[in-house]
């Protein structure tokens, strides 16, 4: 996996003062002239109009009001999100563009997460795949369907890293490692926007929530989030920065403060990081009311005071509140926000507007065929739920026998709904394919009997629990598909117990009494701890909601047609206890090792109080998660050999060669993910105990040998030290090629001046 992520080795950039970042920065660009031009025209009152992202339920009902249509024709709204009936957006869209007194076209933004019609599995499945690729791929059938319906503008892909399997917003996004996360936001971005912007089929991106919304404390939804500012650069704004240097259009402001400062006031990251040493030119845009959240926050006294602190941290547009709209006329007057700041925000929406086209072309493009749900999409849709599922635990029950009866059972076998997980708004049941569909339609309605056992996830009673234990009496083989709707995991929908919920586990227990293979596959919006199930069942197909062709990629999977070959882009906590929990985490002064570990019911009565070896783990789990990052089985094995370095000592600058045998050993073919990881030993800053830096995702007939290489240059050990300097430090370098964060063979490297 090759990524400019610009990992340069030290820091270098030009802090552009803000009020002068802009023309002089863009001065020969078309755009930039056309952009000063229209804004050279404008009245105070028709720069404010284009920061107003303006909300419209998705449900509203009835015409148009006419007082929304004279704000539009007044030029007071730069944008709208949620308005979904396509007579509508043409008409407000010909409202802006025609009776304006500027005709400056509005964008028209939706959150198009992960599909629109065609439902693609949740971030947090795609990046199981390790195959940025199926996620570009996913984002392009989105763009290609939204924008067949006017919508130009799209609320993700998100970013924020998530160390912590109870926030809800985990589902969202691609995991906990910088370096995945960076990986699958460019490919997102790339397919929603392709190169050009002006691609009809196009949509502006928005890198979201900037910046560390996945660090709120507990897990718990908007909550505080306190990230060390070496921390916040080395990785929380990794995938940002690679998403800034890849063209995003906009980025969007996360609802937490950081170290004190609401995110959407944050003058330090939306300036002097954003639009200084980034150079960024795209747009910021508030999340949905997050300006006045500062009220609440206790950044700002009341709504004008938010607007000030907004306008001036340097937020471009603000989403649904209206203190810009109410109060930056009065504060320029006063003095409290200037009007080249002002300047400064418009610039940033209407060069969005510019490289978008949309003053050539503003309305809806013209489809001759519409390619909503094509077969090319719910194939492609098809193939990253396949590659997405993690195979956890196999004791050889799968793949599925191909003969014999298969009763099906669990709330998420036949729950269309449900399979499609957090963020659908425009995706429907109806065009989905369940499990039940696809098993029955390949082995025959005879030969799989249904019983949910469950009516949905979170039941409690035992009610159904009859029926589902008879259809299993009559079957060779259990498959029991469980998890968690759709509406338990996303925004706000945190949990502090993150196992099955409901009846599901005392039903799997009672399936469990008659002994025979019992199959666990799970859909959810996040990790879910097994461990009271896990010795219950003969095997675990884990996938994070898939979408539309969940169905027949299961199905597919559980019959052997393709092998499993997700890994786990997170990992995975015996009890959500162990949160934050994160492969890249520093060491202790007193790691944990097997050696001293003493399990809670070994420990003598009365022990002396330091005879249990004073190392940092839990006397009831010890220290080890449930399953590392980077796991997952596949139908055959793999064996690693002949790490191969082509020098122990790398030059400052320079590269290492790196290699590695893997053998499938197995009698599958299958795909292996071949892990890279790094270790710098000692640091002027503490350094992680392991780095993802590369992978690289294999195929292997059984039998076969493949040599895998990575070039591994030093800029790619680069951190940030005591100073904020960006740097590579000589010394020793412990490397690993690995199938995951836990394992592999391992060797050593130094870097020297
Ligand atoms: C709030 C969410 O945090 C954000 O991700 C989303 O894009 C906006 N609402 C708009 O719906």
């Amino acid at each position: 996996m090759k990524l400019m992520l610009g990992l340069g080795s030290r820091l270098v950039s030009v802090i552009c003062v803000v009020g002068l970042v802009c023309s002089p920065c863009f001065a020969n660009d078309a755009i930039e002239q056309k952009v000063d031009e229209l804004l050279s025209k404008m009245s105070l009152a028709e720069k404010i109009g284009q920061t107003n992202l303006r909300g419209r339920s998705s449900r509203a009902k009835g015409p148009l009001p006419d007082s929304l249509k004279a704000t539009v024709k007044a030029g007071n709204v730069g944008a709208f999100l949620n308005v979904m009936k396509p007579e509508e957006r043409d008409e407000l869209q010909r409202i802006a563009v025609q009776e304006s007194r500027l005709g400056i076209p509005l964008l028209f933004g939706r959150d198009v997460i992960h599909g629109f019609k065609t439902i693609f599995p949740i971030p947090l499945g795609l990046a199981a795949s390790w195959q940025p690729e199926l996620a570009e791929n996913g984002a392009r059938v989105s763009a290609i369907e939204a924008s067949e319906f006017g919508v130009n503008w799209t609320f993700a892909p998100m970013m924020d890293i998530a160390r912590d399997p109870r926030w809800g917003r985990i589902a969202e996004s691609f995991g906990e490692d910088p370096l995945l996360t960076s990986a699958f936001s460019v490919a997102m971005v790339k397919g929603f926007q392709t190169d050009d912007l002006s691609n009809p089929t196009a949509m502006a991106a928005t890198a979201k929530h900037l910046v560390g919304y996945g660090a709120a404390e507990g897990g718990r939804d908007y909550n505080t989030a306190q990230i060390p500012e070496g921390e916040l650069r080395d990785v929380y704004l990794v995938p940002f920065k690679a998403a800034a240097d890849a063209g995003v259009a906009s980025m969007m402001t996360s609802f937490n403060e950081l170290n004190g400062v609401p995110a959407t006031g944050n003058q330090f990251v939306l300036t002097d990081i954003l639009r200084g040493e980034w150079q960024y030119d795209g747009m910021v845009v508030s999340d949905w009311d997050s300006v006045i959240e500062m009220i609440a926050h206790g950044y700002a006294a009341d709504k004008k005071h938010a607007a000030e602190r907004a306008a001036n941290a340097g937020l471009d547009m603000e989403m649904t509140s209206d203190t810009y709209e109410l109060y930056l006329a009065q504060l320029i007057e006063e003095g409290k926000v200037s009007e080249a700041q002002l300047d400064n925000l418009v610039r940033n929406i209407l060069r969005i507007k510019f490289r978008l086209n949309l003053f050539e072309h503003p309305q809806r493009r013209k489809v001759e065929q519409s390619s909503i749900l094509s077969a090319e999409h719910r194939q492609l849709a098809q193939q990253a739920a396949q590659q997405s599922a993690i195979l956890l635990k196999n004791d050889g029950a799968l793949p599925l026998k191909p003969k014999g009866k298969i009763a099906l059972i669990g709330p998420l076998a036949n729950a269309a709904h449900e399979q499609m997980g957090t963020w659908v708004f425009d995706g429907r049941a109806e065009n989905n394919i369940t499990v039940l569909d696809a098993m029955q339609q390949q082995l025959g309605k005879q030969n799989v009997q249904f019983a949910e056992g469950l009516a949905y996830s979170r039941v409690k009673t035992d009610a159904g629990f009859a029926a589902a234990i008879q259809a299993a009496k009559q079957a060779d083989t259990i498959v029991f598909v469980g998890g968690e709707e759709s509406i338990l995991s996303g925004e706000a929908h945190s949990r502090a117990d993150i196992s099955l919920p409901g009846a599901q586990e005392a039903l799997i227990k009672q399936l469990a009494k008659l002994d025979k293979p019992l199959i666990l596959v799970v859909m959810a919006g996040r990790p879910i701890t097994l461990g009271n199930i896990i010795g219950d069942v003969d095997a675990v197909l884990f996938n994070f909601h898939p979408g539309t062709m969940a169905g027949p990629a299961i199905s597919d999977l559980l019959l052997g047609k393709v092998s499993p070959s997700g890994r786990l882009p997170v990992t995975w906590p015996i009890t959500a206890a162990q949160a934050p929990i994160y492969y890249n985490h520093k060491n202790t002064g007193r790691p944990a090792n097997d050696k001293d570990y003493v399990p809670i019911d070994d420990i003598p009565v009365q022990a002396w109080q330091s005879s249990l070896g004073n190392d940092s783990h839990y006397l009831d789990i010890g220290f080890r998660p449930a399953y590392p990052f980077g796991y997952g089985l596949t139908y055959s094995t793999f064996d690693y050999s002949d790490l191969k370095l082509d020098k122990n000592s790398v030059k400052m600058g320079g590269e290492l060669q790196v290699s590695a045998t893997i053998t499938n050993s197995g009698k599958r073919e299958a795909s292996e993910v071949v892990q890279l990881y790094i270790q710098d030993v000692v640091g002027d800053v503490t350094r992680p105990v392991r780095e993802l830096k590369d992978w690289q995702k294999i195929s292997l007939k059984p039998g076969q040998s493949q040599t895998v290489h990575f070039t591994l240059n030093t800029d790619q050990l680069a951190f940030h030290n005591i100073k904020m300097q960006k740097v590579t430090e000589p010394g020793d370098f412990n490397l690993w090629i690995a199938p995951n964060a836990a394992s592999g063979l391992k060797a050593s490297f130094k870097v020297v001046e």
